[in-house]
């Protein structure tokens, strides 16, 4: 790949698919916008998440700009979601000839788009790289694991990255410590969603309801497994309302498995990234089997549960509010309850985030392509 030329701004296209996905490009599409001239982002979005609620709501929320280009993939078998994505951009990468690619997390669009860009020989840049669940049977660790390895920059969220990667072979110049992008939306979002009025519509009083999100194929694919939870969750909503913003995944696991049996909670349907930031703000709890919001809770000091038996945000245990309570729903109900029994503190003392969680990670990773894309480092001049 040619680099660019002196007066040339830098082309990166920059692949968004799924939810978690644009809270991440979100503030490095900003970021991109305070450097005029010297960038020419490309966004394209690869339709992995279609419906107005899993993607046009956070591009809205977020004030990300319209996509470029839409793929148009749409849902499939992982194989099929994967071919298409990869199809599709290997064409795009022909005709706009970025000098780089950046792809973020670990969705079937990200490892596609990488792959479609080292086969032609374009660099690409991979934002949380390095986490590690080493549970092989997610699909998601498949797709990290193949990403980091053919990646040119490696930008890592948490210290356990540089470890993981070190371990796999990765050259150490590849790595850069940056912090985290999704934190940096947070942060920018979080008083601009703290003057909602999201409790009040659902009828909720701050401190006294749990949140609950619940997509993984682990949980929700396995109809006794589902079950067993919902009987655990409905059992806390009689006295503390679980409010259950359903995937549209597990809304099809639970009409397709469950025939005709609705869970004792408070079924909503999915939120906006600013009402669910309002939800997760004053939550008493919040329980999860999602990846981002472990670490959203521990940037927030909210008390989470991970309803899964392994994480690869080692950061948000050690140093955060997140405790992995695994997949047993007798385990999960003991550790609802010492939660929600557990005596008051009083207020909550000051939040301690992780290192590098502190809104500038995306200005980070900008300053480090274009110091290697440009030969000149734009913090020296
Ligand atoms: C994907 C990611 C996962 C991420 C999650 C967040 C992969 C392998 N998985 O999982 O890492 O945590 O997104 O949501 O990339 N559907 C809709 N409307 C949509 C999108 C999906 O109805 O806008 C339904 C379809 O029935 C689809 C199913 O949800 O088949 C699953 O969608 P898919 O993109 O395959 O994976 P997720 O479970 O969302």
């Amino acid at each position: 790949m040619t680099p660019p030329h002196a007066n040339e701004a830098i082309r990166i296209l920059a692949v968004a698919g799924a939810r978690p996905n644009f809270m991440k490009i979100a503030p490095l599409m900003h970021e991109f916008a305070r450097r005029p001239g010297r960038f020419e982002p490309i966004l394209v979005h690869t339709g992995q998440h279609y419906d107005k609620a899993m993607s046009e709501s956070f591009f809205h929320d977020l004030g990300i700009p319209e996509p470029d280009v839409n793929l148009g993939v749409g849902s499939g078998s992982h194989g099929q979601q994967t071919a298409q994505v990869l199809m599709k951009i290997e064409e795009l990468l022909i005709e706009r000839r970025p000098h780089a690619v950046l792809v973020v997390g670990d969705v079937n669009s990200t490892i596609a788009a990488t792959l479609a860009a080292v086969k032609l020989d374009i660099p690409v840049a991979h934002v949380e790289s390095g986490l590690r669940s080493w549970d092989r049977k997610m699909p998601e660790e498949i797709n990290r694991v193949l990403t980091d390895s053919v990646s040119d920059w490696l930008f890592t969220t948490e210290p356990s990255a540089l470890q993981n990667l070190l371990r796999e072979g990765v050259p150490p110049e590849r790595i850069h410590f940056v912090g985290n992008v999704m934190i940096d939306t947070l942060l920018t979002h979080r008083e601009r969603a703290r003057k909602l009025d999201t409790l009040e519509r659902l009828g909720l009083e701050p401190q006294a309801y749990a949140v609950l999100t619940l997509h993984r194929p682990s949980n929700v694919d396995s109809t006794e497994q589902l079950k067993r939870l919902f009987e655990v969750l409905g059992r806390l909503n009689k006295d503390l309302p679980v409010v259950f913003p359903i995937h549209p995944r597990t809304a099809n696991a639970v009409a397709k498995n469950l025939g005709g049996y609705t869970p004792d909670l408070q079924l909503i349907e999915p939120l906006g990234y600013l009402d669910f930031l309002r939800l997760m703000m004053d939550a008493q709890m919040v329980l999860t089997d999602s990846g981002g919001i472990q670490e959203e809770t521990t940037a927030l000091g909210v008390p989470c549960l991970t309803l899964r038996d392994s994480t690869e945000r080692p950061v948000t245990v050690t140093e955060g509010t997140n405790r992995i309570v695994g997949t047993d729903p007798v385990a999960i109900e003991a550790a609802i309850l010492e939660l929600r029994d557990r005596p008051a503190t009083g207020p909550a003392p000051e939040v301690r985030r992780p290192a590098l969680w502190d809104g500038h990670a995306a200005e980070r990773i900008v300053d480090i392509l274009e110091r290697d894309l440009r030969g000149k480092d734009p913090t020296k001049t």
